[in-house]
């Protein structure tokens, strides 16, 4: 039996308290995600068809409920890219060279630990910059981070992906994860834009490394967003849930059914809420009263699937120039990482 109690005289938060390690800039006033929230779903709810941002899925509840999606065996996706990080992260950390991990929509999961394990034990890593748009769980993270790493400084930044990455801290060589395939949520010209935006602040040298679902079989990829458990139902209708909550809406949830197909022409995932009859809405908050009629559709997702010739040459479309590309055993999901080279390429 080993005892694992750490000795009186060696002890590494005494010797680099997290406290002295741990920065958090915070970039969402209060009130700016609550004025956000309304603007989305007033516009939402009043286009033709109705819509709804996925990013909205995502309070306490409905963090619990992806989190239960992502340990589902149907959803491949996160297994699969844990154990591509799990494979690659000495070939990742040793050819990023990097002092400084940038993680967009940073987790506390084991695949950024994978990643940072290594960095730390055999890169040069510095400084981590988790970047979430939840203050209160990248507080939580980055204490714990710092807790983890001893010597590693975290600098959290909490901002809102669409408005704030030009607030990330820059200097030194900096490695940017963008895991979990949260990529796909963007069409192409949005993403266009993200990606546009993400290099922008990249200096030569820096690296991109992005999780990204891969096109297979459709009948693989619906029964992913079609659980037989019912977990992805839940998941897609507590976005009614977060208005009736925030925006004293009276939505009932049991009055719209979940919809997910895999639309073959733009190789995505279409996620839905249909409404099973007629019925009028209130959102007490915004004075909004919305009708919705049997069998109308109004879409809470897409999830965009990627081949590497495409994706890549989307990278290169914005100045990346692809790396790597990792993909699991079975080619379900791809890890790819490219570069902001060194000089343009001569014309
Ligand atoms: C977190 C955006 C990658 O698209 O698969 C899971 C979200 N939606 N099941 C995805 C999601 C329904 C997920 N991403």
């Amino acid at each position: 039996m080993t005892v694992d109690k750490p000795s009186a005289s060696w002890d590494p938060d005494s010797a680099h308290p997290t406290s002295d390690r741990v920065a958090i800039d915070v970039h969402l006033g209060p009130g700016e995600l609550d004025r956000a929230l309304r603007r989305d779903v007033e516009t939402g709810l009043t286009s033709e068809p109705k819509e709804l941002p996925p990013k909205w899925f995502y309070d306490e509840q409905g963090s619990a409920l992806f989190d239960k999606i992502t340990r589902l065996d149907e959803y491949y996706q996160t297994e699969a890219e844990r154990s591509i990080l799990a494979n690659r992260a000495s070939e990742l950390i040793a050819t990023v060279q990097a002092d400084t991990i940038v993680e967009l929509g940073s987790g506390t999961s084991d695949k950024t630990r994978t990643v940072l394990d290594e960095a730390t034990s055999t890169g040069s890593l510095k400084r981590f910059i988790p970047f979430d748009v939840s203050e209160e769980f990248l507080r939580h993270a980055a204490h714990m981070l710092a807790a983890r790493y001893p010597r590693l400084e975290v600098h959290g930044v909490v901002g809102d992906f669409d408005r704030h990455l030009t607030e990330i801290p820059t200097g030194g060589r900096r490695l940017i994860m963008l895991l979990g395939g949260t990529i796909g949520n963007y069409p192409p010209a949005e993403r266009r834009r993200f990606l546009s935006e993400i290099v922008s602040g990249m200096r030569p040298g820096d690296h991109f490394l992005v999780g990204v679902d891969v096109v297979k079989d459709p009948a693989r990829i619906e029964l992913a967003y079609n659980d037989p458990a019912g977990v992805t139902e839940a998941f897609n209708k507590n976005v009614l849930g977060v208005i009736n909550r925030n925006l004293r809406a009276n939505f009932d949830l049991d009055a719209f059914s979940h919809i997910a197909y895999f639309d073959p022409e733009h190789e995505w995932i279409e996620i839905l809420l249909q409404s099973d009859q007629d019925q009028r809405v209130t959102v007490a908050e915004l004075d909004l009263e919305v009708e919705f009629y049997t069998g109308e559709r109004m879409r809470t997702e897409i999830s965009a699937k990627f081949r590497q010739d495409r994706f890549e040459n989307e990278l290169i479309d914005v100045g990346l120039k692809p790396v790597a590309w990792w993909a699991d055993a079975n080619g379900d999901f791809a890890v790819s990482l490219a570069a902001r080279p060194l000089a343009e390429p001569a014309t």
